[in-house]
């Protein structure tokens, strides 16, 4: 039987997961698609229920379930419990759901294949307290990175965040101080999405030009904040990479396979210009 995986999510009809895994699929020789599917918030449960009995391989998980389908899986391995998130579900042999989280992983996998030597033993900064930082930061101190600092609008919910990785919580005024400090800045909060306000999460007048500055929004490619630490002559990595390694993770744990990322990379650029 044909096998066919999903995202589940709301919104969902236009993520580029669909036509990215479908195209790692077609390149694969596997024969498999895979849908989106809109699944309003608090009806995870009935969705997961259909997709089960409906015989789905796998699917991804995206705003608003990450956590709330924790409830109804029946294992989360060790990161996404820590996370207390799930973007990729895996039906194992026996049919039991695994869920899983390439989120945090993915954004490592980009930032480490675009900067040009291991920058593990710098100090990073990462930028937001939410989900997405909250992700990054647990995968960026599993990966080896020793000394990280975070800094958010909300000076408690960096606070939070730091108690749990063993990281510095900073405010924006004492980040952007202190910024020439860090080898490694990541940018995760929406400032700078096409949907929201352009401009800066934090002002940059004291970044050092060496160090790497990423960005996990892909859309526009090149940020605000991209563009200025461009400008300032640093090294940067925008959020194009993480949205494919995390998509790439996942087939991975579906089909044991790696897609072509570098080749994926370019044929979305050239989608979105
Ligand atoms: P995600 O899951 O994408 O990380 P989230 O959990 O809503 O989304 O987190 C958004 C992050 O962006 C938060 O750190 C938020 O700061 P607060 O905790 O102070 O709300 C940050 N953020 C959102 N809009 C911002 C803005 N205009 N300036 C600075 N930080 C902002």
């Amino acid at each position: 039987m044909k096998k066919w995986y999903a995202v589940i999510g709301d919104p969902v009809s236009h993520s580029k997961s669909p036509a990215m895994h479908e195209a790692w699929f077609g390149e694969s020789g596997i024969d498999a698609s895979y849908i989106p599917v809109h699944v309003p918030a608090g009806t995870v449960g009935d969705a997961v229920a259909s997709l089960r009995r409906l015989g789905a391989s796998g699917w991804n998980v995206t705003v608003p379930h990450k956590q709330a389908i924790i409830p109804y899986l029946d294992e989360v391995d060790p990161l996404a419990a820590e996370m207390q998130a799930v973007n990729t579900v895996k039906v194992l042999p026996d049919g039991r759901l695994l869920g899983m989280n390439t989120d945090g992983p993915g954004f490592v996998r980009s930032l480490e294949e675009r900067i040009r030597q291991s920058r593990r033993d710098e100090p990073v900064l990462i930028i937001g307290a939410g989900g997405a930082a909250n992700g990054i930061a647990l995968a960026m101190k599993q990966a080896g990175y020793g000394k990280i600092a975070v800094c958010n609008r909300t000076v408690e919910k960096a606070e939070a965040l730091c108690s749990r990785i063993g990281g510095e919580a900073l405010s924006l005024d004492e980040a952007a101080e202190r910024l020439g400090e860090f080898g490694t800045l990541i940018q995760t909060t929406p400032v700078g999405m096409s949907t929201a306000t352009g401009g800066l999460p934090i002002s940059i007048g004291n970044l050092d030009p060496g160090a790497v500055v990423a960005d996990i929004v892909y859309s526009p490619l090149h940020t605000d904040f991209l563009k200025a630490a461009m400008k300032n002559g640093n090294e940067i990595v925008d959020g194009l990479g993480m949205f494919i390694w995390q998509g790439a993770l996942a087939f991975n744990e579906w089909t044991g396979l790696m897609p072509d990322t570098l080749g994926t990379r370019q044929r979305l650029i050239a989608e979105m210009e």
